[in-house]
């Protein structure tokens, strides 16, 4: 028996931090997207054990990979007496603040629910999914959320049109654990308004939602790497409205009104960079889908 999911990408539109908790995570809201940017899973039975491979030489195949561990902790949970062969084509940046690692565990929650039969509800798999990152209950979910407490509390948002977007990876690689842990929570100034967001998204407003966005961590992450202010310049001067880091970073993203114009930035990128992808926003089909069976 063999199946594939597609582990999507995500961006937060908004990202606003209310305060630290007694257990070390941070108290959030965020309004998070999923964009067309995604990784393949294909998994395959096995009698026994996790064998996970990818064309991604940086990545470890072991439990340091968010994505075997998600294997292991529902064979744990269940108590299932099988094994999976887990193929992943990655194509989502690594370390770039747009959920890669816990879009890969959330379909991997949700591949193996189905190649074993397992019989979860969505309720126990976002049980696991909290167990393994703030970001995976999100990436099971997709779509257009508002994300609170650490992320797991999600609240479904409408979307009324994708909106095209140029994604730019540097050459940086961030630890999203020392963002939050540099963030002076005194210091911050300008803070989100969730509520006129989430009307300019429902509304499908492209200006409304660009001069909306707003992340809290920018401060942080554009301190300590500087060359992010000169990219977040360079894609303003290219013309779009609305420029933002995602996440802890470090990729930026430039809202567009079009595929042709979202391209024609991609052509006139100067700086050096890891990855310049174009995409859009989508709703979260594959996990609708999955909720609705
Ligand atoms: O949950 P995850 O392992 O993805 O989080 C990585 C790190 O980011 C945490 O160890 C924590 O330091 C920080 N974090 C936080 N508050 C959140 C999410 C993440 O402080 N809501």
């Amino acid at each position: 028996m063999q199946l594939q999911e597609r582990g999507y990408a995500k961006i937060n539109l908004t990202l606003d931090v209310l305060g630290k908790r007694t257990d070390g995570y941070h108290d959030l809201v965020s309004i998070m997207q999923t964009v067309d940017l995604y990784d393949t899973l294909t998994f395959s039975s096995l009698d026994r054990g996790i064998e996970l491979t990818s064309d991604c030489s940086l990545l470890p195949n072991d439990e340091r990979n968010l994505a075997y561990k998600a294997a292991l902790l529902l064979l744990q949970r269940t108590g299932f007496a099988g094994g999976v062969r887990i193929e992943l084509k990655k194509r989502i940046p690594l370390m770039a603040g747009l959920a890669g690692g816990s879009t890969d565990a959330a379909a991997v929650l949700r591949g193996l629910n189905r190649l074993w039969n397992l019989g979860l509800k969505y309720e126990e798999l976002w049980e696991a999914a909290c167990e393994l990152g703030s970001d995976v209950p999100f990436c099971l979910n997709g779509g257009t959320c508002l994300a609170e407490g650490r992320g797991e509390i999600l609240t479904p948002l409408k979307l009324k049109q994708p909106v095209w977007l140029l994604l730019l990876k540097p050459e940086i690689a961030v630890s999203t654990k020392n963002v939050y842990q540099a963030l002076d929570l005194k210091k911050i100034q300008k803070r989100p308004k969730q509520e006129i967001m989430q009307q300019a998204l429902a509304k499908g407003d492209v200006s409304l939602i660009a001069l909306n966005l707003v992340n809290v961590l920018e401060s942080v992450t554009l301190a300590a790497y500087p060359e992010l202010k000169g990219y977040k310049e360079e894609l303003r001067a290219l013309g779009s409205n609305g420029v933002l880091m995602s996440g802890s970073g470090p990729t930026i993203f430039a809202l567009a009104e079009s595929r042709e114009q979202a391209e024609g930035w991609k052509k006139q990128i100067h700086s050096r960079m890891e990855s310049i992808i174009v995409t859009r926003m989508i709703p979260g089909e594959e996990g609708k889908e999955w909720r609705e069976n």
